[in-house]
């Protein structure tokens, strides 16, 4: 999440939770800057970690794929494309969410990626749909051309609404067009085969553990942002990590603290 999910905010989420239950995911960051800094990736990106994700935005499949291969020559283990960001200077750059009127493009990208960067996982994130394109057929459709590269997508975070490229800001399009998880649900039952996860308002125990009997991942982003200790809520609740193993506030802000001393 771009300005929230920085180096600092990730060692947050790994001091509170640090297993491998949880996927954690940096900001977007353009495939440009990617490229430009690879001298220095960790100061932006933080350390590469088993279970950080780098987002990428772009749509050149040259860049996309030099940056993928930058990422995973330097021990990054996974790469995301964002499909799904409807903010103006992105629609100008020609990616996030406008992408899914294009899946021909997202599926060269894609492709470019995967053999550029053949040891990682590069996964997708998208929307239901983008202004008028927003019928079950047109995801499905998405959805198939996306995965029809030569080698299956391994992963698809569907944020469950819809946006419109204009008229609404990008924090408008994370509440007014309404979510739709059966579409999610339904999409997951027609591709069998590719995993794939539930992403927007999930912001309880109950209803991320209902998202979980259907789907294989649940993608949690403003809950965590606004409450870090939310993961020890998962914790408990849908993982049973017995109490004594759940940090205290305290021992978090001073590990923390100490992390960042230097
Ligand atoms: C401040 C902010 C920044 C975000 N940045 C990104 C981003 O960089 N990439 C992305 O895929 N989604 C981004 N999102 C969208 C979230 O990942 C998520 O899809 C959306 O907020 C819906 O999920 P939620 O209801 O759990 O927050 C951002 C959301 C917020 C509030």
């Amino acid at each position: 999440m771009v300005d929230i999910s920085t180096p600092h905010f990730l060692e947050l989420l790994h001091i509170i939770s640090g297993g491998e239950r949880y996927a954690y995911y940096t900001e977007m960051h353009f495939d440009q800057a990617i490229i430009n800094h690879q001298s220095h990736l960790e100061a932006f990106i933080g350390p590469p970690r088993p279970n950080v994700i780098v987002q990428l935005g772009g749509s050149n499949p040259e860049t996309m794929a030099q940056a993928a291969k930058i990422l995973q020559d330097q021990g990054y283990a996974e790469v995301n494309i964002n499909v799904g960001c409807p903010s103006k200077a992105v629609q100008h750059g020609q990616f996030g969410a406008i992408l899914m009127k294009s899946p021909d493009v997202v599926a060269n990208v894609l492709s470019a990626m995967q053999n550029a960067a053949a040891s990682i996982p590069i996964t997708v994130k998208c929307r239901l749909g983008v202004d008028q394109l927003d019928s079950f057929e047109f995801l499905h459709d998405f959805v198939h051309t996306v995965n029809s590269t030569s080698r299956p997508l391994p992963h698809l975070i569907v944020h469950a609404r819809k946006c419109l490229l204009r008229g609404l800001s990008p924090k408008q399009n994370r509440s007014i067009p309404p979510l739709m998880y059966d579409r999610v649900y339904e999409l997951s039952e027609k591709f069998p085969e590719l995993p794939m996860t539930i992403n927007g308002g999930f912001d309880n125990t109950d209803k991320i553990s209902m998202a979980l009997d259907r789907v294989d991942g649940c993608m949690i982003g403003r809950k965590v942002m606004d409450n870090p200790l939310f993961l020890q809520n998962m914790d408990r609740d849908i993982y049973q990590i017995p109490e004594h193993e759940i940090k205290s506030t305290a021992s978090i802000i001073s590990e923390y603290i100490g992390k960042n001393k230097a």
